[in-house]
């Protein structure tokens, strides 16, 4: 995570708001310019899989060891994901294919010998080694989710969110700014804000409903 004090500023006029290459939570891990975001709350594969794409990102997807061992490790050592044994990654096998879910190649593998059971579809990281299990997607797990610094690739759609592309999107959000239509206001979130920066000078913080706040803070 490369935000260690996260200010939020927000634009007078309605463009109030934002986001710009960094990860969706402070605690998210950041690996060769993608993000991973871990949820400690059991969910099963399909609304782990909403959950992730709530916030830009899909379940992740892995595409070296080394990557997977930092997820492995960062799991292990992370104080709320302590007792989870599994998490869901976004390995699945839809229809005899498998696949991540973010639809990036399915080039690289971690999957434990006698590993895939064929009637279970979707994989989970065993979190004390690193290696992949199937699941039946009704199990239920916490899970990670992986996607791009926002700023960066595609915008989220869902859940009222979105990152600007463009410098004339029909949000009206500056580029890389997020827009959430709970407020229809712009979100711009700052490492550093010095109160006396002209620059800023009409942003204020104002944070004014609970979704607002979850919206913000990740
Ligand atoms: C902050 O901005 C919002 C949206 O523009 C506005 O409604 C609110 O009154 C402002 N708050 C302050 C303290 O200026
Ligand atoms: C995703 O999970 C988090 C953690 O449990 C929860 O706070 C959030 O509301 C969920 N988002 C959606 C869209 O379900
Ligand atoms: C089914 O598999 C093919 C590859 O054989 C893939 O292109 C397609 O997207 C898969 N369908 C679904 C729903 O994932
Ligand atoms: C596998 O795919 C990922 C994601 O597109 C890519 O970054 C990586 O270079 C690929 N690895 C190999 C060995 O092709
Ligand atoms: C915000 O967008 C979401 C997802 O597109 C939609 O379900 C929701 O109704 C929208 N909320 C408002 C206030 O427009
Ligand atoms: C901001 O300006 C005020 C008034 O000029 C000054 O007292 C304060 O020290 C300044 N703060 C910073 C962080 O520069």
């Amino acid at each position: 995570m490369i935000w260690n004090i996260l200010t939020f500023i927000s634009f007078g006029f309605n463009i109030q708001t934002i986001l710009s290459q960094s990860c969706y939570g402070l605690s998210d891990l950041q690996i060769n310019n993608v993000c991973y975001h871990f949820v400690d709350q059991n969910m099963d594969y399909t609304n782990a899989l909403a959950n992730c794409t709530s916030i830009g990102y899909s379940l992740a997807s892995i595409h070296d060891l080394n990557t997977n061992t930092w997820i492995q490790k960062h799991a292990a050592s992370t104080i709320e994901l302590r007792d989870a044994q599994y998490l869901w990654i976004g390995l699945y096998n839809p229809n005899n294919t498998w696949q991540w879910t973010d639809g990036s190649p399915y080039n690289w593998s971690n999957i434990a010998n006698g590993e895939p059971f064929s009637d279970r579809r979707y994989f989970s990281m065993h979190v004390a080694d690193g290696q992949w299990f199937t699941r039946p997607g009704s199990w239920e797990t916490p899970f990670v989710c992986s996607g791009p610094p926002y700023g960066q690739g595609s915008s989220p759609t869902s859940n009222g969110y979105q990152i600007s592309t463009t410098d004339s999107p029909s949000n009206h959000c500056p580029r890389n700014w997020g827009f959430f239509n709970g407020t229809n206001d712009c979100y711009f979130l700052k490492s550093y804000y010095n109160v006396n920066n002209t620059e800023y000078a009409n942003c204020n913080g104002s944070i004014r409903s609970q979704a607002e706040q979850d919206f913000v803070s990740g």
